[in-house]
């Protein structure tokens, strides 16, 4: 575990966002595709705004072979609500990109669970085929939610889980409510990549900022596994980078 600490959310931001490009560029060149999964919420926003300068400095680089793998959205949830994670996603990231690289085609290089789905049972086994069929996930991009969940992932899932839907906790739905008029209107379901699917991927950077996450920050410093805390069940992964700017 490798844990490295910014000053500043903007440092943190850079540095994720040079981090990632690198891996990808990296991986492009070295083997011809790069598959990557990506997180919502507060904390990657200003990795994405970088991120973006990074490609609009290579408009050349072929985007053809390079996916990315979205990690969690609400259910059930249509594409088109504003609150839905494929619309965070078209607004700060696919979409912007899509219109600097035409080589990267959203409806297939962009994926993430289907919150329109009527069978999110089959759904989840949808999902973890397209990252089987896909060569598997690269790099995994996380944030962290206050109460240590990964994707939505929350206290006491199972290591061995996979793509499935899960109820979400009261302490998420209201840390969440921040995005909704009020806290009634939170969804009380998600769609979310299991922590076997997580673990299974090449390499994991763990993004964490903001003072509510200080808890978790302690807990992974102290190396110890703890399913309450499933973000501290990345400790068993062999390439697990943390970036932190608190
Ligand atoms: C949501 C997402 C998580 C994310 C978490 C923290 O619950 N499902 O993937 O890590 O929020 O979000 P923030 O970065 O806004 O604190």
């Amino acid at each position: 575990m490798m844990i490295q600490k910014f000053n500043s959310y903007e440092e943190l931001s850079k540095a994720a966002a040079d981090f990632v490009f690198q891996r990808i560029v990296n991986g492009l060149s070295e083997k011809n595709k790069f598959n990557l999964c990506l997180p919502t919420g507060s904390t990657p926003e200003g990795m994405y705004k970088e991120l973006l300068k990074l490609f609009e400095e290579k408009p050349n680089l072929d985007l053809t072979n390079f996916h990315t793998v979205n990690l969690d959205e609400y259910y059930p949830m249509k594409r088109s609500n504003p609150h839905s994670y494929y619309n965070f996603m078209m607004n700060n990231f696919w979409g912007p990109l899509s219109q600097t690289h035409k080589t990267f085609l959203i409806e297939n290089n962009a994926h993430i669970p289907n919150g329109e789905t009527n069978n999110p049972e089959k759904e989840g086994e949808t999902y973890e085929q397209v990252i089987v069929n896909l060569g598997g996930i690269d790099l995994a991009v996380l944030g962290v939610g206050i109460n240590g969940h990964i994707g939505f992932n929350e206290p006491g899932s199972d290591p061995d889980s996979r793509t499935r839907m899960i109820e979400l906790t009261d302490e998420t739905r209201q840390a969440n409510s921040r995005f909704y008029n009020s806290f009634p209107e939170v969804p009380t379901l998600a769609l979310t990549m299991g922590i076997a699917t997580i673990m299974d991927s090449r390499e994991i950077l763990l993004l964490i900022a903001g003072e509510g996450k200080r808890n978790v920050l302690e807990e992974l410093i102290k190396n110890e596994v703890k399913p309450a805390i499933p973000a501290t069940l990345l400790l068993y992964h062999k390439q697990l980078n943390i970036f932190s700017s608190i």
